[in-house]
């Protein structure tokens, strides 16, 4: 007897595409492939419909505590299980800004009430938490420790060398990092004055990511820690972070897969700005060249929600961020449609990839043992993203309009079907990830 039955769908395993049944009990997938009198409590038909392994968006910011006029947990978590998202590591730069057991406690503690995935949260570096982080890092649902080398929304920062060392030198654990260069940002802010959105690409320019990260990689190489580059916007990082794969891993996200400079600026004006930025075409083709080389470990959302009337403020008062987290299956399922990118390729950039960079040892794979955690979609599905379906309280999306194929038709969370065709089930049950 099964708690869950998956059937007739297509499952992504290890072994490849394989058509099979999976069988749930307990939280976690018991059988790929049960005899056909099997028997269970639930049934979930996946006829003509593809069984992923859950997605885990490894970079949200959900607003919560201080700014949930944006967002919070529990809305964050809402849209994220609408988007096919089963879990998500969420950012430290709220109001106060996570950076002490207390702070990190209490959002562990609110979360296991209000979420609807699994969650973890990251601790973030500052010059005065250094001595503790080793610690920090070890406290259950912390999902490491972030370091913004540039300032970006909050003010977190830590923009010289020897607190980038100390920080590197303070844990284990596989250090998150916003990278750009302070010192360039500063000097480079007046190129703003009196100008539209279409400069914020200039204004933090290649020069901006690509010192910062060439700087933060000649650190993590002297100290043996392990980094990972989150949201890499620039051809010419690429071939550094490829040379630093003993060390450094790296994330991609949709919206710079998908969007460009100037038509986002054009279209979207302030709405389309985000740290880093959304770059020309130049670079979106080097980012996928990097998708397919295989040099990108993980994609995420980097969803990064702001009110309507925070982002119509004039440039450059006008915040940086866009949502993301429910759009990214339904516009990553429509590369794959496209042929930009397989949908096992996919798998290992949502799911095993983020398994492997930061020690899911549950989570991440479609096997026998592991948690039953999928993200059940519809190849075949022509749906348009629109504003209303959005559900993130910022109440926009950059993807209105967008004509995906591909949709996200269910997502299932240790045996637990959260959302099924467009509804939420249930109420949140959100546990946080546990790390190796
Ligand atoms: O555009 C961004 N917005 N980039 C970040 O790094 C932070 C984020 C936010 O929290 O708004």
């Amino acid at each position: 007897m099964f708690d869950l039955l998956l059937k007739n769908g297509t499952c992504l395993t290890p072994n490849g595409r394989v058509r099979c049944d999976v069988g749930v009990r307990d939280g976690r997938i018991e059988a790929l492939g049960v005899p056909a009198s099997a028997a269970a409590k639930d049934v979930l038909d996946c006829t003509g419909l593809h069984v992923l392994p859950g997605v885990i968006d490894t970079q949200v910011h959900f607003r919560e505590p201080g700014l949930t006029h944006k967002e919070d947990i529990g809305s964050g978590s809402a849209s994220a299980a609408l988007g096919g998202v089963t879990a998500f590591c969420e950012m430290p730069n709220t109001t106060p800004s996570t950076d002490s057991a207390e702070r990190l406690n209490w959002k562990v503690a609110r979360a296991k009430e209000t979420s609807w995935t699994d969650f973890a949260f990251y601790v973030g570096a500052t010059a005065q938490n250094v001595a503790a982080l080793g610690a920090l890092e070890r406290l259950e649902g912390c999902a490491g420790v972030k370091m913004f080398l540039g300032s970006s929304t909050g003010n977190l920062l830590v923009d010289d060398t020897v607190t980038m060392a100390a920080v590197l030198a303070s844990g284990r654990r596989r250090i998150a990092c916003h990278s750009e260069d302070e010192a360039r940002l500063k000097e480079r802010k007046p190129l703003t004055d009196g100008k539209t959105a279409h400069v914020h690409p200039e204004w933090r320019d290649e020069e901006c990511a690509v010192r910062s990260t060439a700087r933060l990689l000649d650190l993590a190489k002297l100290t043996g820690r392990q980094v990972h580059v989150l949201h890499v916007t620039t051809a010419e990082e690429i071939p550094l972070l490829a040379r630093a794969k003993a060390f450094a891993s790296c994330e991609v996200s949709p919206q710079h897969l998908t969007l460009f400079a100037p038509d986002c600026y054009d279209r979207l004006g302030t709405f389309a700005q985000m740290n880093p930025p959304i770059r020309e075409r130049r670079h979106l083709e080097a980012l996928w060249e990097a998708v397919r080389s295989g040099v990108f470990d993980v994609l995420g959302s980097d969803h990064a929600p702001h009110t309507r009337e925070e982002k119509a403020k004039p440039y450059p008062a006008s915040p940086s961020g866009m949502p993301g987290v429910q759009t990214l299956v339904p516009v990553m399922l429509t590369h794959v449609a496209q042929g930009r990118l397989s949908l096992e390729r996919f798998v290992d950039l949502t799911a095993s990839g983020a398994a492997r960079l930061f020690g899911l040892t549950t989570k991440g794979r479609l096997a026998v043992g592991f948690d039953a955690d999928f993200t059940v979609v519809d190849l075949a599905a022509k749906r348009t993203i629109t504003t209303d379906w959005s559900k993130s309280r910022c109440g926009w999306t950059p993807f209105d309009g967008f004509e995906a194929e591909g949709w996200p038709v269910a997502t299932v969370i240790r045996g637990a079907v959260v959302m099924k065709d467009g509804q939420l089930l249930g109420k949140p049950s959100g546990q946080p990830l546990r790390f190796a």
